[in-house]
């Protein structure tokens, strides 16, 4: 018996990165994956790639900064594949650094639409089907951006603390309905975060240099098992939590 066997799991942002890493993970646990994703081409091929793995799958293609479209998303997989004990926030957006006295609103209003609302909206319309089947998993993204208030990175912080806020007021209020509510810090070598060793150079190879285990994560083997960790019964005892898997660099001020 594998540890995701007979759950249902949602996991947005899932065509490429981490998300896809965590879908990979969590189908090699038997678990079923739903991607929604903003790409709808990339929402498809990760959803084959879980199919050849042998479990279900369903692609559908979101943008998580409308409600309308996540309206859309949980209807479908709960359609397709009968129900959601999973859901993972992972879809996530910064614009490139900026500092704080040159953000405009509209920056700041497009980086919580995509992280804090999107993360939010999913949660709420999420939470009747986690009930209905007799609890379950959120796991939802925050950074270390936010945890170390990293220069240039005003909005894009305050989101992904916006976002372990609302995690912890979950956990709380859900918990006595069985629904589990964690937050995931990661480093790894997504394409996002190699578009920004391009851009930051400096920024990135001082980041490197400062991780204890000396390497970049790796979006399944470090990210995806951590969350299948998260999802599943031996995590029956955590939440409210952020769990900082980032090879130990990430510090709390
Ligand atoms: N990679 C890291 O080291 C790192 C560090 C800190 C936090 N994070 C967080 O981890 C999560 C995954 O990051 P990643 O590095 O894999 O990112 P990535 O940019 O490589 O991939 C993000 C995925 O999300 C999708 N996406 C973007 N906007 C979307 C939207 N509006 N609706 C639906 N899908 C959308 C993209 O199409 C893409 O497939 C994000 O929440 C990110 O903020 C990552």
């Amino acid at each position: 018996m594998s540890r995701l066997d007979k759950r249902i799991a949602l996991i947005t942002g899932g065509g490429r990165g981490i998300g896809r890493g965590i879908a990979l993970a969590m189908a090699r646990e038997g678990a079923d994956i739903a991607i929604a994703e903003l790409d709808g081409e990339t929402a498809q091929s990760t959803a084959a790639e879980v199919q050849s793995l042998g479990v279900r799958s369903v692609a559908v293609q979101c943008d998580v900064a409308t409600r309308a479209d996540c309206e859309q998303a949980v209807s479908t997989v709960v359609d397709e594949l009968g129900g959601i004990d999973v859901l993972v926030n992972n879809a996530g957006w910064s614009k490139s650094p900026v500092s704080l006295l040159d953000v405009d609103d509209e920056q700041f209003e497009r980086t919580h639409r995509i992280n804090t609302l999107g993360t939010f909206w999913l949660m709420q319309l999420c939470h009747p089907h986690l009930v209905a089947r007799g609890g379950g998993s959120i796991i939802n993204f925050g950074s270390g951006a936010g945890t170390q208030g990293l220069p240039g990175q005003g909005p894009y912080a305050a989101a992904k603390e916006a976002i372990r806020g609302l995690s912890r007021v979950a956990a709380n209020e859900w918990g006595p309905e069985g629904i589990r509510v964690n937050v995931i810090c990661p480093f790894a070598n997504s394409p996002g975060m190699l578009a920004w060793s391009k851009i930051d150079s400096k920024s990135y190879d001082a980041t490197v240099r400062s991780i204890p285990l000396r390497r970049v994560g790796d979006c399944e083997a470090d990210i995806g098992r951590a969350a299948v960790f998260l999802a599943s019964e031996d995590a029956a005892y955590v939440t409210g939590q952020t769990l900082m898997v980032d090879g130990g660099m990430g510090s709390f001020r």
